[in-house]
């Protein structure tokens, strides 16, 4: 009877140390995800009409910021799972609930291209690491249109990870976080010149996140690795072997040169670029998947 009594005293030590240790790494993680440093480079705003023009049509139809913020940016809940916890995607107006009213120029750049939310916490599931690429009028023109939207009101609650999610996101996962995946330090800049090239798809392709779905290599992501992130799109090497106007009509009509209809995971948003910036992505994705 001793024996056994020790032998529980043992095990019901280690439980307790486990639950010790579990307990601690949770504060840790819950740290690191309203913890992040990265300094930013604020940009200037223009406020002319060519200007706000240019930054309506890069948030609905390049960089699709409405398609998660809402057609108004009034803000959309994007997660409320009992496991994970609730994530909405901002309001960005100056209505009541919303960012707009208080963000510093700084504070929209280290959102916007760093991954830090104005409280100082780390987005998730907020594409920061391919909005990093923006060039500074781009994001000029992206604030510019934002601004000169109407207020909506609208009231979201905060960012509530559940313990689980915590400790998911704050130890192994860490890395997955858009402020994690930047480069800092170059940040900013001018864009290619605007044209139907290489380099100017290239560019489209990063502010648009198509690998945010599509995988960083572009070559496609796996179900398993949508569970927890955006959803899993094809390896776009097929669409590389499409002539320009097949590729350029799938995109407008959502439907493939076979015939097949796009489900909504593939946002429409894009069917709205301009004739030249379907080209320049056809462009590169031919001279990404034949190099
Ligand atoms: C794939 C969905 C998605 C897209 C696309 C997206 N966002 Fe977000 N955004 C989010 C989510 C979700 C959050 C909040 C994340 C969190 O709380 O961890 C967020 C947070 C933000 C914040 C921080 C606000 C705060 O509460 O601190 C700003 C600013 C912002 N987004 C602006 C933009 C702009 C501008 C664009 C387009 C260039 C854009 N977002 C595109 C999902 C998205
Ligand atoms: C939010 C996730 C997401 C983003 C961002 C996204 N896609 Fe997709 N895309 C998908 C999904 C999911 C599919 C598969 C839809 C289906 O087959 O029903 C898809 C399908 C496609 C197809 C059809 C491929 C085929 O072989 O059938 C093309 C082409 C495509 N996407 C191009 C792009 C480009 C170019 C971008 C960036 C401008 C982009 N996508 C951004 C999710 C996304």
């Amino acid at each position: 009877m001793k024996v056994l009594k020790r032998i529980i005293y043992i095990l019901g030590g280690l439980v307790g140390l486990l639950l010790v240790a579990v307990v601690g790494l949770y504060f840790v993680a819950n740290w690191r995800l309203n913890n992040p440093t990265a300094s930013g480079r604020p940009v200037q705003i223009p406020t002319n009409a060519a200007v706000i023009a240019r930054g309506e049509h890069l948030v609905h139809a390049v960089t699709d910021c409405a398609g998660c913020h809402g057609n108004n940016l009034e803000g959309k809940t994007l997660l409320d799972d009992p496991q994970l916890g609730y994530i909405a995607a901002s309001n960005l107006t100056r209505g009541a609930g919303g960012v707009g009213a208080s963000f510093t120029l700084e504070d929209w750049e280290l959102a916007i291209r760093h991954g830090i939310g104005g409280d100082g916490r780390a987005l998730g599931a907020m594409p920061s690491h391919h909005y990093a690429h923006l060039s500074d009028a781009d994001l000029g023109a992206i604030l510019a249109y934002i601004q000169s939207v109407p207020p909506v009101d609208h009231e979201l609650p905060p960012r509530q990870l559940s313990f689980i999610a915590t400790l998911l996101f704050g130890t192994v996962a860490y890395g997955d976080l858009p402020v994690t995946l930047i480069e800092h330090a170059t940040v900013g800049g001018d864009a290619p010149p605007e044209g139907v090239t290489v380099e100017y798809g290239q560019y489209l392709v990063d502010i648009a996140t198509c690998g945010d779905c599509h995988g960083a290599d572009l070559r496609g992501r796996s179900p398993k690795e949508a569970e927890t992130g955006p959803p899993a799109g094809p390896n776009l090497v097929a669409a590389a072997t499409w002539s320009e106007q097949e590729f350029i009509t799938t995109m407008r009509t959502r439907r493939t040169p076979s015939g097949r209809q796009l489900s909504e995971e593939m946002p429409s948003a894009y069917g709205g670029m301009t004739d030249a910036e379907l080209q320049a992505i056809w462009r590169y994705l031919r001279h990404y998947f034949t190099q």
